[in-house]
């Protein structure tokens, strides 16, 4: 691989478009990979180890289109399967996850404060961000609530509608979330409710998105690694192990109606 090389980007379904939409904006010379692996969704209430499984499969459809990096843009699969990943894939390329930049961001804006996270059974019950965010030693009071309704809703394109609006109130109304300061949206599904989030809170807590946080670990590390394309750009590729009419509607609607899907079923 090489500078030229594409950007491989995967989730379940259409959770991870929201972290490839952050990334073209910042980094639009790169060619990027999509692999949304929608013969499985939702991977939030799969076994650790079905989601290993799919996340290693589709790691190396990643590697044979020669991509210099893999992010895994998916909580479910970066609590389940992130450290397997990095195992397999090795020095062929470097794997990105989720998690890391929002500790990061939580550790330097919500020291001693009182945090929520939501997101699916996987992501909530693995403690991943629990561990990660007590072994900050901030004083962070960390709560954490399963919301498994939300990513198969936003994936069926109920998003800022009623009946999404009446679901989202009745998690965050939860008092597991009861008075907390800042709530880490633990799903990439979740940045396309995150306005009605914003609403139901009114600003008086802070919603935090990682796609953007994301974006720019990733330009950092390119940066670092002399590793930006400075040749002329291919055309980006979304790849699906099984067609969905939302899928196609949401790629077309952030990355423009000329896009096609690749239908890359994982087992034949
Ligand atoms: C899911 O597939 O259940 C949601 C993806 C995620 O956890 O980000």
């Amino acid at each position: 691989m090489t500078a030229s090389s594409p950007i491989g980007i995967f989730d379940s379904g259409i959770g991870g478009l929201t972290v490839a939409r952050a990334i073209k904006k910042v980094l639009p010379n790169e060619q990027l990979i999509y692999f949304g692996d929608t013969a499985h969704l939702p991977y939030g209430d799969k076994s650790t180890a079905s989601i290993q499984a799919y996340s290693v499969k589709i790691a190396d459809v990643l590697l044979k289109a020669n991509c210099k990096m893999i992010l895994i843009a998916c909580n479910s699969a970066s609590t389940a399967a992130f450290e397997l990943v990095k195992a397999y894939v090795a020095s062929r390329a470097t794997v990105f996850d989720v998690i890391e930049p929002v500790v990061e961001y939580v550790k330097d804006h919500h020291s001693g404060k009182k945090v929520g996270l939501i997101g699916t059974k996987q992501t909530v019950n693995s403690g991943v961000y629990r561990h990660k965010i007590e072994a900050l030693n901030k004083g962070i009071i960390f709560k954490a609530l399963a919301t498994p309704l939300l990513a198969p809703m936003v994936e069926e394109g109920f998003h800022n509608n009623d009946i999404s609006e009446v679901i989202i109130k009745t998690y965050l109304d939860d008092e597991e979330l009861e008075g907390v300061d800042a709530l880490i949206l633990g799903c990439t599904h979740y940045p396309l409710i995150k306005p009605q989030i914003d609403e139901i809170y009114q600003g008086k807590v802070e919603v935090i998105d990682s796609s953007e946080m994301v974006a720019e670990a990733t330009k950092a590390y390119l940066i670092d690694e002399g590793l930006i394309n400075k040749g002329e750009k291919a055309k980006d590729r979304f790849l699906v192990s099984d067609y969905t009419p939302s899928f196609e509607n949401t790629t077309k609607l952030f990355f423009g109606k000329e896009v096609n899907l690749e239908k890359y079923p994982l087992w034949e």
